[in-house]
């Protein structure tokens, strides 16, 4: 089985950890390497978890590169609310004696590309900075990336407000720039991600597991959890960024819809939403995403289970 070459571009937080935990035991992943960008929290934060993760779980051969410390354009934001004050909610990793590349994120993902015999795919969980500025420094070397997997926007509405996904709404200048970029994307947004919950029993089972990966999940998805359950609708938790990793390692959980995909930045209300054109009669020639719309929910959450089990 030949595996898929990707990088990585996390702001390592609660489910940047968790679609982390899915990827560093995947077989079919190559992962050349781990990115970091300000997010969820600052970018000292977000390296210091991604660092600690990856060593915790066991692959601390993977390089791991500091990135962008904020927005292009806009003042930063970043998601305390949702993942704590430390980014990992209440859990707490030995901290890892693994260090940043000597490189910064943008040339290292240059670097690793150029390098590359084959094409890459890249799979950004945050803020789209690093990716952005790659694409614009170095535009030759868009023909070393098979495609971007990304978890940002959302068909139908966002989360951080009624229009706009928190990934995209905290850099939305770079997201324009990577949605133009001509680059084949495939958007795990909030109409897919929202569907990918664990609930309180799947968190019970997952602790039940009773390994350093169970207890780490089962401790970090508590904070997580938490915010959710103020919602009167409340079902679960969405862990959207490991549906990014599910494409890639069970495409087969994932209903997809191709269409056209842009980022707004000239709108007031509608500042950073994304908008997806699907209707039949499009310019299908501008086609340039694949829009996740739905998941094998029961399917997704025993991936997770059986990754956990893997530690
Ligand atoms: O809107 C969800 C996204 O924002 C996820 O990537 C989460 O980690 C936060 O960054
Ligand atoms: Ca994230």
């Amino acid at each position: 089985m030949s595996k898929i070459p990707v990088i990585i571009d996390v702001d390592t937080g609660i489910d940047d950890a968790m679609a982390l935990v899915l990827a560093l035991q995947a077989d079919k992943l190559d992962i050349r390497g781990i990115t970091t960008v300000a997010g969820n929290q600052t970018i000292e934060k977000t390296t210091r978890n991604t660092l600690d993760v990856v060593e915790y779980f066991g692959r601390s051969e993977i390089p791991v590169a500091m990135g962008a410390k904020q927005p292009l354009i806009r003042p930063q934001v970043i998601a305390a609310y949702a993942h704590g004050e430390s980014g990992l909610g209440t859990a707490v990793l030995p901290k890892a004696e693994k260090m940043p590349d000597e490189l910064d994120a943008v040339s290292f993902i240059k670097k690793v590309l150029e390098e590359s015999e084959e094409q890459i795919t890249l799979v950004p969980t945050g803020p789209l900075t690093n990716i952005a500025i790659l694409l614009k420094a170095y535009p030759h070397i868009k023909n070393k990336i098979k495609e971007i997997v990304l978890m940002g926007g959302g068909a139908f509405g966002g989360n951080y407000n009624a229009a706009a996904e928190f990934n995209i709404y905290a850099d939305p200048e770079a997201a324009q720039i990577v949605f133009n970029s001509g680059v084949k994307l495939v958007m795990c947004g909030l109409d897919v991600t929202l569907k990918a919950t664990v609930t309180p029993e799947d968190i019970d089972t997952i602790r039940a597991i009773g390994n350093k990966a169970g207890d780490f999940i089962a401790e970090a998805v508590e904070f997580y959890m938490a915010m959710y359950k103020r919602n009167p609708n409340f079902t679960g938790c969405a862990i959207h960024d490991a549906v990014t990793i599910t494409y890639l390692i069970a495409p087969e959980l994932i209903k997809t819809r191709q269409g056209i995909a842009r980022v707004d930045i000239d709108g007031r209300d509608s500042y950073a939403a994304t908008i997806c054109d699907f209707r039949p009669w499009r310019d299908r020639e501008k086609d340039n995403a694949l829009v996740c719309v739905d998941i094998d929910r029961e399917a997704f959450v025993k991936l997770l289970v059986e990754a956990c089990k893997n530690y």
